[in-house]
């Protein structure tokens, strides 16, 4: 089992496959993208499923796969099929813009894969081509009908923007409802590859909870999972339920559990810091658990309290796409 120098049970790694993205979300790049790692630098396939079966055979239960978008990365099915195969290993989710997840619902399915968590932050086209400068409405909504209709369970994440999709909140409300599943309205982070100012967060959890009672007032609190970013709650009378990330107010930060992996092999012991450790030269030159091991227990022992504590003496440069989430 990991523990953390907090205390904190470490059971819930986020691996990034790739930093590329077929989408470029106003709060996370700008127009143009960013710079994009060469394949090279990458972890490839093999060099991840051994970094990924170490972080297992130390306790690690979840593994949500990020990106970028990772399904633009050819071999992803591939390496999941090797991945669900791991003893030890409860549960493989995946966040996903769903663009180009259509192919692999039946092959996602099979493997046992069904905790998806798809980003759609508008339901209304215009504005949703808008804030992703692509044009993807329709094959997003309908994958997101295929998933549901196929017993996955999705969750849709929503970037409140102020001043851009506020008049989603209701809808998406009401998408929950109809579809009885659950969305999450989530606040909007500083990490968007210097793309845009961000003076001050208008929208944060309380405001978006305010708006949603004026228009719901029975709201009930739900049982969050363990280590859980959101906070969830069922409107009465109403299917399906709602959730607030505080991705930014960071109210969680006492109960997690989570590390992340960026796609070049970067571990990162918090969200909001920008140190990191990397595995790259050695997963290439001495690619063996037992020297993996080492890094991994340091970096787990050395971890910051909260966000804020990791936030120290950064500049919010980075790109969400080169994180992971
Ligand atoms: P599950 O609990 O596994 O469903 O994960 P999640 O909801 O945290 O994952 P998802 O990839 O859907 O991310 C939703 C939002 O939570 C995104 O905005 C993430 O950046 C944010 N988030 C995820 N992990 C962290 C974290 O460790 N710290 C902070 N501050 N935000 C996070
Ligand atoms: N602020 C908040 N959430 C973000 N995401 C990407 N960039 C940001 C940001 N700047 C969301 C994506 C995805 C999740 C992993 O993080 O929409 O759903
Ligand atoms: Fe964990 Fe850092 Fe996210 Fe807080 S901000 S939940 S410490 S990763």
């Amino acid at each position: 089992m990991l523990i953390d120098n907090h205390n904190r049970v470490i059971s819930y790694l986020r691996l990034s496959v790739t930093d590329n993205c077929n989408m470029r979300c106003q709060y996370c790049m700008p127009a143009e993208g960013i710079a994009f790692s060469h394949q090279s630098d990458l972890m490839s396939w093999d060099e991840m499923f051994l970094l990924a079966s170490t972080f297992i055979e130390l306790g690690i239960k979840k593994i949500r796969i990020t990106g970028g978008e990772p399904f633009v990365r050819k071999g992803l099915m591939e390496f999941l099929h090797r991945l669900a195969a791991v003893e030890g290993l409860e549960d493989i989710s995946i966040t996903t813009n769903a663009t180009l997840i259509g192919d692999h619902i039946d092959a996602l399915k099979a493997l046992g894969i069904l905790n998806i968590n798809v980003s759609m932050d508008s339901l209304d086209k215009a504005r949703f081509n808008f804030i992703t400068r692509r044009d993807y409405y329709d094959v997003v909504y309908n994958n997101v009908q295929q998933l549901l209709q196929k017993g996955f369970n999705v969750k849709i994440n929503c970037v409140v923007m102020n001043g851009i999709n506020t008049d989603d909140i209701i809808p998406f409300i009401n998408f929950a409802h109809e579809h009885n599943t659950n969305v999450r309205f989530l606040e909007e982070m500083p990490f968007n590859g210097h793309s845009k100012s961000f003076e001050r967060l208008e929208w944060n959890f309380l405001k978006i909870m305010d708006h949603i009672q004026q228009q719901y007032p029975q709201t009930h609190r739900m049982q969050d999972a363990a280590g859980s970013t959101s906070e969830n709650y069922t409107i009465q009378n109403r299917k399906g339920s709602f959730g607030i990330i505080p991705s930014f107010s960071r109210t969680f930060c006492g109960t997690c559990n989570r590390i992340r992996v960026s796609a070049k092999g970067e571990l990162q012991t918090c969200l909001y810091t920008n140190e990191s450790v990397s595995f790259k030269v050695l997963l290439q030159q001495n690619p063996h658990p037992d020297l993996i091991k080492p890094l991994i227990l340091k970096a787990i022992k050395s971890r910051f309290k909260d966000g804020f504590e990791a936030e120290e003496k950064n500049e919010f440069k980075k790109s969400m796409s080169l994180i992971g989430g």
